[in-house]
């Protein structure tokens, strides 16, 4: 298995709900290096530009507004086989799908405030990471 990096974000409807300490805490019991972190309130554009892929879902307005409301933190995760791995702590997009044990299943409240996001393959890991850090706060 190759070592790879990939984007979360604590969103921040856990952020809101004080869960940022307890997710942090899954992240380094799972053994992910953190290369870089920051607090961040994305703007609407940014959000926007963030989910793009997502644009024409019902769902984009309500998510972009929601994801612009406060702070969220973003961060670049490595480990081997990172991608998945996160996904997999995480669990599914929907809370009531999710598998136990999982952040979503134990934390997230509804398919949207689902307090997690990660990237789901190596191509958006590449665009989502570039999206909020440059080269040198990735060395
Ligand atoms: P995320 O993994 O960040 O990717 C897209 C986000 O859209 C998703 O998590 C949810 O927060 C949000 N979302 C809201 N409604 C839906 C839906 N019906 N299907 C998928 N994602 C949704």
């Amino acid at each position: 298995m190759a070592i790879e990096r990939t984007l979360a974000i604590i969103k921040p409807d856990a952020v809101g709900r004080g869960l940022t300490g307890e997710i942090l805490s899954r992240i380094h019991a799972a053994k992910f290096h953190i290369i870089v972190i920051k607090t961040r309130r994305l703007t609407k554009k940014e959000a926007e530009g963030f989910y793009a892929v997502h644009r024409e879902r019902p769902f984009f307005e309500e998510l972009t507004a929601f994801m612009s409301t406060s702070k969220a933190v973003v961060m670049v995760l490595e480990a081997e086989n990172a991608i998945a791995k996160w996904r997999d702590i995480m669990g599914a997009t929907d809370p009531a799908k999710a598998a136990p044990g999982t952040i979503r299943k134990e934390l997230g409240a509804s398919i949207q405030y689902n307090c997690t996001h990660g990237s789901d393959a190596a191509d958006t890991a590449a665009f989502e990471i570039g999206y909020f850090f440059s080269g040198s706060e990735l060395v």
